[in-house]
């Protein structure tokens, strides 16, 4: 039995990979590298690599067959924000269109679970924080619209073809593997740490602060960093419980349940990498809510989930180390 990993060589995709392998699984990847990068999937895990689109139903067939996959772990997304408002129908195409082929596949080969990689988007602007899993969703753009079809579609798909699926809905993910030479290179970089980190290695002249006039304690956003290993771990706790019969279609919010402010997360890059930083204000992001903060009370529960890494001093730290050994990401 073996666990097919869409998108494996993406960010938080490679850091599950790392997991799965490190828990003794058999693992194999797929990813067509549009965004993620061959050099993420290490070769000491010496695992099956088959760069190949999820539309691409008859390879991804062949792939569950050959290998004897019985679960899927779902990466592979278009998963920028503001891309996602430019141009909503490659959303529209690779997020619903890319899973509904990959059901397809799964279907024909029986495989019955999936974990989706799902996001706090689905949400859109709470009316409470931390955000519970039963709260409002209404995404405010084309990725959080996506990824919540998604998250129905499957649903639909377990009532009609008996697939069962887990949907994880991250805040926001953020350092990298303490130990592997693994860690987040989105081109161009969106995410507050690494653009941070970016003028610390002065490739950028200072960190544009998106509004200083929310509803916050300093004016600033407020989010939910959760550390890529422990969203990590908690994909194999989902495929686990799938696999332990759990049959349904569930979702679980992945935070910390604390959050910290834009000026908060620069003071900790600030200190962490002992450099100064400058920052401006700017005008309001578009689409940005002020607070995002979510209640992970029921993925520590159902599954057992702990995360381990909670100190942003820590996720910084990672994420620092991985950025200063990787000034220009991955090679490849
Ligand atoms: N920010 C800045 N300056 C920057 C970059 C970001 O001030 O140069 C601010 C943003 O306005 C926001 C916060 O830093 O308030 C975090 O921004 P990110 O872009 O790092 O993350 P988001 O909260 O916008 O997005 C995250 C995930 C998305 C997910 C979304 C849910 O990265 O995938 O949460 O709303 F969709």
């Amino acid at each position: 039995m073996s666990i097919l990993v869409t998108g494996g060589a993406g960010y938080v995709g490679s850091h599950t990979v790392a997991e799965l392998v490190q828990k003794g699984e058999d693992v194999v990847v797929i990813d067509n590298l549009s965004t993620g990068h061959r050099n993420a999937v290490l070769n000491e895990w010496a695992i099956p690599f088959y760069q190949c689109d999820i539309h691409d139903t008859a390879r991804v067939m062949k792939v569950m067959t050959d290998h004897h996959v019985d679960s899927v772990v779902h990466f592979a997304a278009s998963s920028l924000v503001a891309e996602s408002v430019h141009d909503p129908l490659k959303y529209y195409a690779n997020n619903l269109g890319g899973t509904r082929a990959l059901l397809d596949a799964m279907v024909s080969c029986d495989v019955a679970s999936i974990v989706l990689s799902s996001t706090a988007a689905v949400y859109g602007s709470p009316r409470r924080v931390p955000i519970s899993e039963d709260a409002n969703k209404e995404p405010l753009n084309p990725y959080g619209e996506t990824k919540l079809a998604i998250e129905r579609m499957l649903s639909y798909a377990q009532q009609a073809y008996g697939i069962s699926s887990v949907s994880l809905r991250y805040f926001n993910a953020a350092g990298a593997h303490p130990t592997l030479p693994i860690g987040e290179d989105h081109r161009p970089e969106s995410h507050l740490i690494p653009i941070i980190l970016q003028v610390v290695l002065g490739q950028r002249d200072e960190i544009l602060i998106y509004g200083d006039d929310y509803e916050t304690r300093d004016g600033t956003c407020i989010r939910d960093y959760i550390h890529v290993c422990d969203l990590a771990s908690a994909h194999y706790l989902a495929v686990s419980h799938l696999r332990e019969g759990n049959t349904g279609s569930y979702a679980f919010n992945l935070g910390n349940g604390s959050g910290f402010s834009v000026r908060e997360v620069i003071d900790c890059v600030r200190a962490i990498s002992e450099h100064p930083v400058p920052a401006l204000v700017a005008p309001r992001r578009a689409g940005d809510p002020a607070q995002l903060v979510g209640d992970a009370s029921l993925a520590q529960s159902v599954l057992g989930w702990k995360p381990t890494r909670k100190d942003l001093t820590q996720i910084v730290a990672d994420a620092w180390r991985w950025h200063r050994t990787h000034p220009d990401g991955y090679q490849g």
